[in-house]
């Protein structure tokens, strides 16, 4: 079973003549385990790809199946609970971090897991192992005001992390980290992707980045023109 499967997937933007076609028949298979790298320029459509993936914005037409589940077919299937697929199923890194500020940067990764049922205790335990991963050990109880923007985004990797969510995506995550902090995102998708079988799909510009993933695809205009493979081998291919 794939962990993202989508199918002619399309995305149009407004009506009649100022309507933009942002993603036009979007068609990939994605294993749980894999890294998948998505570049393109901007207005390219990759965060209209991400977000249709990720439940928080309609297809127009076309198919979404997460982790085996049909969510959208020419539009949100009814009767589906999208809010509930996204908290088991999905981890998001966006590009704005919206942190909680009320919450210190521990409790911002804890309330993730208590939402999910874990004890107060096993989610402290889990949140300051994440926080430590991510160089924010010394962090834990400072609040969003008091970090700085980079450390914010490591807190909002840690948030979503945190469920060992079996799809990631993330749109654009180590933009504003340096290539230390940068490696050490990396090193934790790789390790979430090999052990919890995570599929994970990320838009990214960092060239620092792109050398770990299994697979590359280009977008171009709303369509995905091509994949390469990072053994070298170049694929593509046309994918749909
Ligand atoms: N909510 C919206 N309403 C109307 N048009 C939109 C909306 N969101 C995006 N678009 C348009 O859809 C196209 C794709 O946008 P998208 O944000 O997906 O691009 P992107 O590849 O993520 O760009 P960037 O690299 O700049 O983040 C662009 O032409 C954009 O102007
Ligand atoms: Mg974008």
């Amino acid at each position: 079973m794939y962990a993202i499967e989508i199918e002619k997937l399309t995305k149009v933007y407004g009506k009649g003549e100022t309507a933009v076609t942002a993603i036009a028949d979007a068609t990939f298979q994605i294993k749980p385990g894999e890294l998948v790298a998505i570049l393109g320029p901007s207005g390219s459509g990759k965060t209209t790809l991400l977000t249709a993936i990720g439940l928080i914005n309609e297809p127009t037409h076309g198919k979404v199946v997460i982790d085996g589940a049909t969510v959208a077919d020419g539009g949100w299937l009814p009767g589906i609970d999208l809010k509930r697929l996204r908290r088991e199923k999905l981890g998001f890194i966006f590009q704005a971090h919206n942190l909680i500020p009320f919450l210190t940067a521990l409790e911002n990764v804890m309330i993730a897991l208590e939402i999910n049922h874990l004890s107060r205790s096993e989610a402290k335990s889990r949140a300051t192992e994440l926080l430590g991963a991510l160089n924010l050990g010394h962090r834990l109880n400072n609040f969003p005001s008091a970090l700085s923007g980079g450390e914010a985004q490591r807190v909002a990797i840690a948030r979503a992390l945190a469920n060992k969510p079996k799809v990631i995506l993330a749109d654009e995550p180590t933009a504003a980290l340096d290539t230390e902090n940068g490696k050490n995102v990396m090193i934790l998708l790789k390790k979430l992707a090999l052990e919890n079988h995570s599929a994970i799909l990320v838009v990214t510009h960092d060239h620092r980045m792109v050398e770990g993933f299994d697979r590359i695809f280009h977008v171009d205009d709303g369509r995905i023109t091509g994949e390469k493979n990072n053994s070298g081998g170049s694929v593509n291919h046309e994918l749909g």
